[in-house]
């Protein structure tokens, strides 16, 4: 099915502009992938992390949550119409807001972006041009804006890495009428913070992070993933499902892995299978990928993939998992157990009987999602006889070693380039997307990108383990401890 589109004309960053695109389409999706814009970032889709933050007439919106047709005749402004010291001397209808070096151009910045810089309000700098647009907003209605002025006019925005304390003061700062001297002074320097040196790109909202960019008429990716916590599963007719949808190009499955389907970043431990093969483990866990043209990927619908399901019955927490009913999860771990530790010092009864006060509890942390505000995303192409994946990463060393394992191929055949991250907290360590788009493009001999949904990447990636810990601590009257008894089940 195509959607049917119309012509919708408004201003973006005082220069007006004209589009092709279906009325619903959000604003977000306009603005970066119909005019290139992507100093607008996508967190979420849904109105939540604030990422995709805009004005709309002047009011602070979420481009996700605004279809294309409400924008007609209306004023847009981004994080590129932030920089206006000098850009507002420059003819804007006539430059290329995409494609403009704003880094090079002196003292182009607002007042606000270089107070951003000093105080290193963008640290990985997804959330910066979110927050950038509502911070100036706040300071167009209110030019001395107090504290909690300002914590509320960016309580939209989430920040996963700044904790919030610079983003305030830097936004207090430029609305300060007698502000400090923000540049260290000659004979003051030593001490003083530093500019960070990707901090210009994030403050103008041009870094570039995995979702910003891929090949022209790059294929699209995306993976058909478990929908039950437990299940055996087979495939159907893959090449009727083919035949009937011209544009739609490849299934790919464990079976088309060409080297070791399996990954994780300790050695020893990886069993993470690229491709659940029979029996998936988790909801969320990849069956399958679909790979084809940009259109018809955007049309279909991945539970029209041959598949049928049995349901298994789950193992849920430890306490099932280590039942001796309990099926083994993974080859070679006999109790589903991964691994073992045990550590003695001394003689525990002793240490106990010898403390004034013991206490002792059974506590439990819990399943932690990194919640970075950047979806994982990526590409990968064919460059030679090189396989070439750019994705967002916390370590594309180990990407590149994994890969070349799972695409069986040397080490000195795979390039992985890292783009710009924004915020992974260890999750992206592990590898998420790169073997998909890798396995698409060295197949079908074209660049295929994806960008994962939020949802998708929260069921899909890693997460910090939750934790049962029975502790008992016995302490002396001077406060030493003189027993300590630990034992935790991580999941
Ligand atoms: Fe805010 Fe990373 S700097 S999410």
């Amino acid at each position: 099915m195509s959607w049917v589109t119309q012509q919708i004309s408004f201003t973006v960053d005082d220069r007006a502009v004209l589009v092709e695109a279906a009325p619903w389409e959000r604003l977000s999706s306009v603005l970066r992938d119909r005019l290139g814009l992507t100093g607008t970032k996508v967190g979420c889709d849904a109105g939540d992390c604030g990422a995709c933050t805009v004005r709309l007439d002047g009011d602070v919106v979420c481009a996700c949550m605004v279809a294309a047709a409400q924008v007609e005749g209306r004023k847009v402004t981004t994080v590129a119409g932030l920089a206006a010291t000098d850009l507002a001397a420059t003819d804007l209808a006539a430059t290329d807001l995409a494609t403009t070096d704003l880094a090079g151009i002196a003292g182009s910045l607002s007042r606000l972006q270089e107070s951003f810089l000093h105080y290193g309000a963008a640290q990985c700098g997804i959330c910066t041009p979110g927050m950038l647009v509502a911070a100036a907003a706040l300071l167009d209605a209110t030019p001395c804006p107090s504290r909690a002025e300002v914590e509320e006019a960016l309580s939209g925005v989430l920040c996963r890495c700044t904790g919030y304390q610079k983003i305030v003061a830097a936004v207090l700062h430029a609305g300060d009428p007698t502000p400090a001297e923000c540049v260290p002074l000659a004979g003051c320097a030593v001490g003083a913070s530093i500019r960070k040196l990707d901090g210009m790109v994030k403050v103008t909202g041009k870094d570039l992070f995995a979702a910003d960019e891929a090949p022209e008429a790059a294929l699209v990716v995306r993976v058909l993933r478990s929908p039950h916590h437990a299940a055996r599963f087979a495939l159907g007719d893959i090449d009727a499902f083919l035949a009937a949808r011209p544009g739609i190009l490849a299934v790919y499955s464990a079976k088309d892995v060409p080297g070791e389907n399996s990954f994780g970043v300790i050695p020893g431990f990886v069993d993470q299978p690229v491709f659940a093969e029979q029996v998936c483990r988790f909801r969320g866990e990849a069956v399958a990928l679909v790979v084809g043209e940009a259109a018809p990927m955007a049309d279909l619908d991945l539970e029209d993939l041959p598949v049928s399901w049995q349901e298994l019955d789950p193992l849920l927490n430890p306490e099932a998992a280590q039942a001796s009913t309990a099926p083994p999860l993974h080859a070679g771990r006999p109790g589903n157990v991964l691994t073992e530790g045990f550590v003695e010092r001394g003689d525990l009864e002793q240490g106990f009987a010898a403390a004034v006060l013991v206490v002792e509890g059974n506590f439990e942390t819990p399943f932690v999602e990194h919640a970075y505000i950047e979806p994982e995303a990526g590409f990968a192409r064919r460059v030679g006889d090189r396989l070439e994946v750019h994705a967002c990463t916390q370590a594309p060393h180990m990407d590149r070693d994994a890969l070349a394992r799972i695409m069986g191929m040397p080490l000195d055949q795979v390039r992985v380039v890292p783009t710009a991250c924004g915020g992974g907290f260890g999750s992206k360590l592990d590898i998420s997307l790169q073997p998909f788009v890798a396995l698409a493009a060295w197949k079908l001999g074209r660049p295929a990108r994806i960008v994962y949904t939020r949802p998708e990447s929260m069921q899909s990636t890693t997460k910090r383990h939750p934790a049962e810990i029975k502790l008992r601590v016995g302490a002396a009257r001077d406060g030493r401890l003189t027993g300590f008894d630990f034992f935790a089940i991580f999941n």
